[in-house]
This record gives C-alpha cells, sequence and structure tokens, in this order.
C-alpha cells in the first residue's frame, strides 16, 4: 500500500514538474535560442569540457551522441560541428522547432529525459547541459537510471548544472525571464551529492570541473564527465578501471 503512493507520487511530481518546464521554455524558446546564440565562443572552460567529452567517446570507438534536454540545439550544434555524430530531445515543442530550424542536420524529437526514444545500449554519449536543473530530487535516480540503460557499458555522460553552496540542493523560483512572465524551479545542486546518485545509477565519474561565477551570473557552474561502468566493475565495487 505505501509503496504504491510512493509511486503514485513520483509519478504526479513527473507530471507536474514536466508540465512546468514545458510552458516555460515554450515561451521563452525564441528569447532564450536569440539570447544564447554564440556564447560558448566566450567560455572556454565549457568548450574544454564539451571537446574532452568527444574525445573520450571517439576513444571508446565513437558513435551516437545524444544531448538530452538540448533547448535550441546550440550545444549539438558545437558538438556537430566538431565531427559529432548528434540528434537532441527535448520536452518543449518549442524548443525542438527552434533547434530544426537552426540545425536543420541534426535530428531532434519531442521526449522526456525520464523515457528517452532510444534503445539500451544505443547511445555511446550523452550530455545533459543545464537540463537536470529542473529534474526534482525525487525523479533524479530515474532519470540517471535512465541515461545509464540509454547509454552502451563505456559510453561516456556530460552534465552541466549550477552549483549548490547550500546544502544538497537549492531551489530558485524564477518569475521573469527572456522578457516573459514565467513559473520555473531551477535546482542548484551539490556536485558532491550528483557524483554519488551517478555512482549508484551505474557511472564512475572522470572529472569534474567547477568554476567560478562570471558576468550576471549568480553561482559557480560544475561538469562532470561520467562514464557508464561495464557490469563487471559495479558488482567488483570499483567504479573504474583496474589501474
Ligand atoms: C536551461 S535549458 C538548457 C537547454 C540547452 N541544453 C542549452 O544549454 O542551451 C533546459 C532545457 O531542458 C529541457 N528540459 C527540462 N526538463 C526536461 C525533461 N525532463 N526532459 C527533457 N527536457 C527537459 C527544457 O525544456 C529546456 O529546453
Amino acid at each position: 500500500m505505501g509503496a504504491f503512493f510512493v509511486r503514485r507520487d513520483r509519478r504526479v511530481v513527473k507530471v507536474q514538474s514536466e508540465d512546468e518546464a514545458r510552458i516555460a521554455y515554450d515561451l521563452v524558446a525564441e528569447g532564450y535560442a536569440a539570447l544564447l546564440d554564440g556564447e560558448l565562443e566566450r567560455l572556454p572552460l565549457e568548450r574544454a569540457m564539451l571537446t574532452a567529452f568527444l574525445e573520450q567517446v571517439e576513444a571508446g570507438g565513437g558513435g551516437p551522441i545524444a544531448d538530452l534536454g538540448c533547448g535550441p540545439g546550440r550545444v549539438a550544434g558545437f558538438l556537430a560541428g566538431i565531427g559529432a555524430d548528434m540528434r537532441g530531445i527535448d520536452l518543449s515543442p518549442g524548443m525542438i522547432a527552434v533547434a530544426r530550424r537552426d540545425h536543420p542536420a541534426i535530428p531532434f524529437e519531442v521526449a522526456s529525459m525520464a523515457e528517452l526514444p532510444f534503445g539500451d545500449g544505443e547511445l555511446a554519449g550523452a550530455l545533459a547541459w543545464y537540463s537536470i536543473i529542473h529534474v526534482p530530487q525525487d525523479l533524479q535516480d530515474a532519470v540517471f537510471a535512465e541515461f545509464a540503460r540509454a547509454l552502451r557499458p563505456g559510453g561516456m555522460l556530460l552534465l552541466a548544472f549550477q552549483v549548490s553552496e547550500d546544502g544538497d540542493e537549492d531551489i530558485v523560483h524564477l518569475r521573469q525571464a527572456y522578457g516573459h512572465e514565467i513559473d520555473l524551479r531551477t535546482r542548484r545542486q551539490s556536485p558532491a551529492r550528483v557524483e554519488r546518485r551517478l555512482a549508484e545509477a551505474g557511472f564512475a565519474q572522470l572529472a569534474q570541473l567547477v568554476r567560478e561565477p562570471i558576468a550576471s551570473e549568480k553561482s559557480r557552474q560544475a561538469f562532470l564527465l561520467a562514464r557508464r561502468c561495464v557490469p563487471a566493475q559495479r558488482m567488483a565495487g570499483s567504479g573504474s578501471a583496474a589501474s
């Protein structure tokens, strides 16, 4: 009985949080894309993490990479520009329309990070660039498990998110953004907690970069690169290669 209610509550949290993100990002899609266009050109540390991520995927034999919560597709576009085999998904049809318009060579579709439209082990790489910031902690384990399902053993995962300086999670409620009134929660997170949750889902952290805020940012920014463990490594509890 108790388990039933927990499951039902998670379902409600999922629907509510996804509705909230979809409504907000449909509204701001054009303004968001215009404002962030070209931003990566001014961010050498972000480009370094994205390039390292792609090199790690290629070192593992290469293959398809998915941008999860891709928004207007700017990060997928950057990676495709340096040779990645990209595709992208996002909850917001408005964002997906902009992504298709701005990056017509990349396949994008409307989907949830909690139910990826990819087969088991289909992906060589996945990135969630400021998109897990909208996933409530109750749902994060399920989302990371879904990332693990879609990635092949040895596949690479790259996350970007704002750092919480106030415990595991620091929720910021946005009422206005990109010229619109919105109602959207974003979640700054503790990199140590994200690393632990990823380990539970079957990932081993490879690198973590935390940089100081720049320009109008109000928090530090974290970039976490992890590898999907092969099953034997998980069972052994090592989480990394023998050396
Ligand atoms: C801050 S934007 C980042 C977009 C893009 N990654 C970028 O850096 O430009 C967050 C994006 O995540 C998407 N998103 C939020 N929750 C999602 C979910 N559960 N599944 C798929 N996309 C989601 C939103 O619709 C939005 O486009």
